[in-house]
């Protein structure tokens, strides 16, 4: 962790037009600088930054952010290499909290597995390459399965010799200390039936696939039997347990030798095994990880977020698998990443269709084969649901399903309007069943179970990368709240006569009134708003500079509405003059439609309810709220008709 107070000072000394430029050129222009976006192609400058507010945003294709984000963005680094990068520009030193002994002694451990994972790997490849045993199961068996020299190095495979506990013995004359050997999983220890303690080498006679982390180190091996086992007998693959070093879910295989090539395709290319991956790589494709046999985590996929927004997954032709993979597919759909899919034809799977075509062919069918997850799964289910009323609503349900998870509204129109055109449904069927997902998806997240009432869509306007799981309107609402609150917060406003701040009468109306904000995004904001202020914390630097990027999209969206920072708004003070002068009617209007808003779910949530209740006291109950709750909004409704 680096110190909080060296992070202050790193965020007090970057100053944003100095941070970029040293990526692209930027022109003065009034009290900002622009230039050309570097996240998407342009010929006209449409980036700008803005010294004063610390910010940049890009008004072609939405993007915004603050010094720290930037760096993030355009090196893919994390939030902490980030500020280590700042920290380097400005000669600050970069101070890290105290680590706990628990910490250190971790790290240690850490380190010694390491030593002696480096160590089982040379042993292996040397096996592979220079004993007798080795180059005639292994070696052979690489070469017959079409692995050149070249692959085979590069891979640094390895073979591990027959016999109970050869390397384990060798470790052990060479110094290695039994309990690391252990620890990493490579020998294993136990007692005879006499009670005598012996050690053994988990990997015996099979060939060696070293996994490596990001920065290529061998954090794991996974280990082949050599040729086909009959009789079932032993596991095909066996792979090194979960250490303090390697943590399967958090692993992909092959990412160290694709990342590069992941960023300059911007595209990661998902197989299912090791051979799957050294094959593809043979045949020149090199943006490709596998996932080893296990269904996709989440850690990896924000592992391959870092170097790309697009996946292509890639299934075996007979993989049983394919229709247990969609929640996989939709995982890396929430987390707004773009999925395309390839089937391969029947009975290959990427090593053995590489080997049989050239890299042309295989390029090519690629290309020409991958397909969008609707079309994809519509012609998966094309044939059972051809004629069947009801699993053709299997299917649609199952695709709205998966459209609805995704975060941004404008693929998510996208998706509609294909997946309208491939079923020939109505778009607004569509958007509906989508809404209802996504108001039970977002009332499920939040403190205050309210229906939503599907509203008709309204045209979706850009409104960058923040992440709407709410109906349109609502979000819309829920932003101005946030952008008042974060814009005006310190002005007094006159409420039936008295005079009140902005934060403390959305505070008395929001958090005392129990209406907390349902996206989450924004509730998150509201809270960090206040708890800061408790505390005394700068808020502004709190919310831009914020770990979680949503907030600072939210933040820089917010900011960068303001008109200082595009030309169009020259008439600048004169805005903000009307928007203060009006200031007064715009919380009231605000506020006052999103408690209308509620009340209304409130209420119809309550009619719902009474359809299906039979116990009288409970009718009696729910008709009572719900008469209150329909004098609120007529009392509501006549406030805001007087405001308007
Ligand atoms: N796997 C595993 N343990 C097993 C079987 C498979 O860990 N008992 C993992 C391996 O990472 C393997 C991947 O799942 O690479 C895919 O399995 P499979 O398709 O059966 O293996 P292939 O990669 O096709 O291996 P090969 O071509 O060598 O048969
Ligand atoms: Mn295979």
């Amino acid at each position: 962790m680096i110190h909080p107070d060296t992070v202050e000072q790193i965020l007090d000394k970057a100053r944003i037009e100095e941070v970029i430029s040293d990526f692209i050129s930027l022109k003065k222009s009034g009290s900002n600088y622009k230039g050309c976006c570097p996240f998407h192609n342009e010929k006209t400058p449409s980036f700008m930054v803005s010294p004063a507010k610390g910010i940049f945003k890009c008004f072609g294709c939405a993007k915004g952010g603050n010094a720290v984000s930037f760096v993030m963005d355009h090196e893919r680094l994390t939030y902490v290499d980030a500020l280590k990068y700042l920290a380097k520009k400005y000669h600050i030193e970069v101070v890290e909290t105290q680590v706990s002994e628990e910490d250190k002694q971790k790290k240690d451990i850490r380190e010694s597995l390491q030593v002696v994972n480096n160590f089982a790997n040379t042993y292996f490849k040397q096996k592979l390459l220079d004993s007798k045993e080795g180059r005639a199961i292994g070696l052979s068996y690489f070469k017959e399965r079409g692995f050149t020299d070249e692959t085979i190095a590069k891979f640094e495979l390895g073979y591990s010799p027959d016999g109970r506990d050869i390397f384990t013995q060798e470790a052990l004359k060479q110094g290695y200390k039994q309990e690391f050997l252990e620890r990493t999983g490579l020998t294993v220890s136990g007692e005879t039936n006499s009670g005598q303690t012996y050690v053994a080498d988990r990997f015996r006679g099979r060939v060696m696939f070293p996994i490596h982390n990001l920065s290529g180190s061998v954090i794991g091996f996974g280990g082949r039997i050599v040729g086909n086992d009959p009789e079932k007998k032993l596991a095909k693959y066996l792979n090194s347990p979960e250490s303090e070093l390697y943590n399967k879910s958090k692993t992909l295989y092959g990412i160290y030798f694709a990342r590069t090539e992941i960023t300059k395709k911007d595209e990661c290319i998902l197989v299912e095994g090791y051979t799957d991956v050294m094959s593809m790589h043979q045949s020149g494709i090199t943006n490709v990880v596998a996932s080893s046999g296990t269904s996709l985590t989440l850690e990896q996929i924000q592992l391959i977020k870092r170097f790309s927004n697009n996946i292509l997954v890639i299934y075996d032709g007979d993989s049983a698998g394919i229709k247990a993979s969609f929640r996989g597919i939709n995982m890396i759909l929430e987390e707004g990443l773009n999925v395309k899919v390839l089937l391969l034809p029947d009975g290959d799977d990427p090593d053995s269709f590489a080997k049989k075509h050239t890299s042309q062919e295989l390029q090519q069918y690629i290309l020409e084969n991958k397909t969008d997850f609707v079309t994809f799964k519509t012609r998966l289910f094309a044939e059972e649901s051809k004629n069947d009323p009801i699993e053709r609503a299997k299917l649609i349900n199952d695709i709205v399903h998966s459209i609805a998870v995704i975060p941004d509204k404008i693929t998510q129109s996208v998706y509609v309007s294909e997946c309208s055109k491939t079923l020939q449904i109505a778009e607004n069927i569509l958007f509906e069943q989508i809404q209802k997902i996504s108001a039970a998806k977002g009332a499920k997240d939040s403190a205050l179970y309210i229906k939503q009432s599907a509203p008709a869509p309204k045209p979706v306007i850009q409104k960058s990368q923040v992440h709407p799981t709410i109906a349109n309107d609502l979000y819309f609402n829920e932003f101005d709240i946030i952008r008042l609150l974060l814009e005006y917060g310190e002005f007094d406003v006159f409420i039936q006569e008295n005079e009140i701040k902005v934060k403390q009468y959305m505070y008395q109306e929001i958090v005392e009134g129990e209406m907390l904000l349902q996206d989450a995004v924004f509730a998150k904001i509201f809270d960090i708003y206040f708890t800061s202020m408790q505390s005394g914390i700068d808020i502004d630097k709190q919310l831009l500079y914020n770990e979680d990027q949503k907030i600072t999209n939210v933040v820089v969206d917010i900011k960068s509405q303001d008109k200082t920072l595009s030309p169009l708004w020259k008439r600048r003070d004169n805005m903000v003059e009307t928007e203060e002068k009006k200031l007064n009617e715009l919380v009231i209007e605000t506020i006052g439609t999103y408690k209308k808003r509620r009340l209304q779910d409130e209420a119809n949530q309550l009619r719902e309810q009474l359809k299906e209740e039979q116990d009288i006291t409970k009718i009696t109950e729910i008709s009572g709220r719900l008469t209150l709750v329909s004098k609120l909004i007529t009392i509501i409704s006549k406030e805001l008709h007087h405001v308007s």
